[in-house]
């Protein structure tokens, strides 16, 4: 097994969905046996998918998971939460490491439909979890220990890079970052290939040209770990093509419009944690 964290680990899902199975395929991939992993849904269709790409059992009862599994991973939508764990109030839950990726929705909610002094981790991940070139934030409940956040990381990382947050509300930030940055550079991507077609290009190729420079550029960055600027910087020549494309950007304010994009998302995760 690859990732020896999770060797034994009895990994369990509440919810069958796109998050679900992204997670579970990773851990399969890392070396977790399907064997090892249950997952629970009240749709047939979402049990079946599951079982299908993960090869793990499923159920259509909560309660079966809890039972089963050392860790939990909450990953039904946030509007679900509440009332999920409040018809789960026979099952033992004190027992395993919960994992929630229900965006927005906080400790003290998770906290108040557990039993008190329940392990609670509340984490922010990313659609490229999909891929497993997530970006995910985590935090913690005091109840969790040491042990528990190795096998926390252990499990994030299998959906791409994880971040340990010293306050929940950093995971508001996060949320306007990264939990909502994907939205932001699909848009990027979709307005630099409508460029492309303007002048010229086969919509196909304009689009894979959008996407794998978006992708390059970034790989780049991550990979060298240069600033951004200096790259920048590397393609812009004196008097030459880019340097008259990024005059229009920041003519069209895209650095503020980015900026003040991160700012509302940030804004509206407040709001909705107050909802
Ligand atoms: N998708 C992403 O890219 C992404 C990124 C970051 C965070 N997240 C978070 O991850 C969570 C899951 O998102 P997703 O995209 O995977 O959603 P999804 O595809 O809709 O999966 C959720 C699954 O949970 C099922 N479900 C509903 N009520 C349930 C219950 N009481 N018990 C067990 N399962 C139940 C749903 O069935 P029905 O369809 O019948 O309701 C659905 O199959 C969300 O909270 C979201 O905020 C998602």
């Amino acid at each position: 097994m690859a990732n020896t964290t999770l060797e034994g680990q009895r990994i369990g899902f509440i919810g069958c969905g796109a998050m679900a199975r992204a997670l579970a395929g990773g851990l399969v991939e890392a070396g977790v046996t399907p064997s090892h992993i249950v997952a629970s849904d009240p749709f047939p269709a979402a049990r079946s998918q599951f079982e299908d790409e993960i090869g793990a059992r499923t159920t259509a009862h909560n309660a079966e998971v809890v039972t089963a599994s050392d860790v939990v991973i909450l990953a039904v939508k946030p509007g679900t939460v509440a009332g999920l764990l409040a018809a789960l109030d026979d099952s033992p839950c004190e027992k395993p490491l919960w994992i929630s990726i229900a965006a927005g929705i906080p400790l003290e909610t998770l906290q108040s439909g557990l039993p008190s002094g329940a392990r609670i981790v509340r984490t922010m991940p990313n659609t490229p979890a999909l891929v497993g070139a997530g970006a995910t934030a985590y935090y913690p409940a005091d109840s969790v220990g040491e042990a528990d956040l190795v096998l926390v990381e252990g499990i994030l990382n299998v959906a791409g890079w994880c971040w340990r947050a010293p306050n929940e509300e950093l995971l508001d930030a996060v949320t306007g970052l990264s939990g909502s940055g994907p939205a932001y550079v699909f848009l990027i991507i979709e307005a630099l290939a409508d460029a492309g077609v303007r002048e010229g290009l086969p919509r196909e190729v304009a689009q894979s040209l959008a996407t794998r420079t978006v992708f390059g550029a970034s790989k780049l960055a991550l990979e060298t770990g240069t600033h951004p600027g200096v790259l920048k910087d590397q393609v812009a020549s004196p008097g030459g093509t880019t340097i008259a494309g990024l005059e229009q950007l920041e003519a069209g304010g895209v650095r503020a419009a980015l900026y003040n994009a991160v700012r509302a998302a940030t804004e509206r995760s407040r709001a909705l944690r107050d909802e």
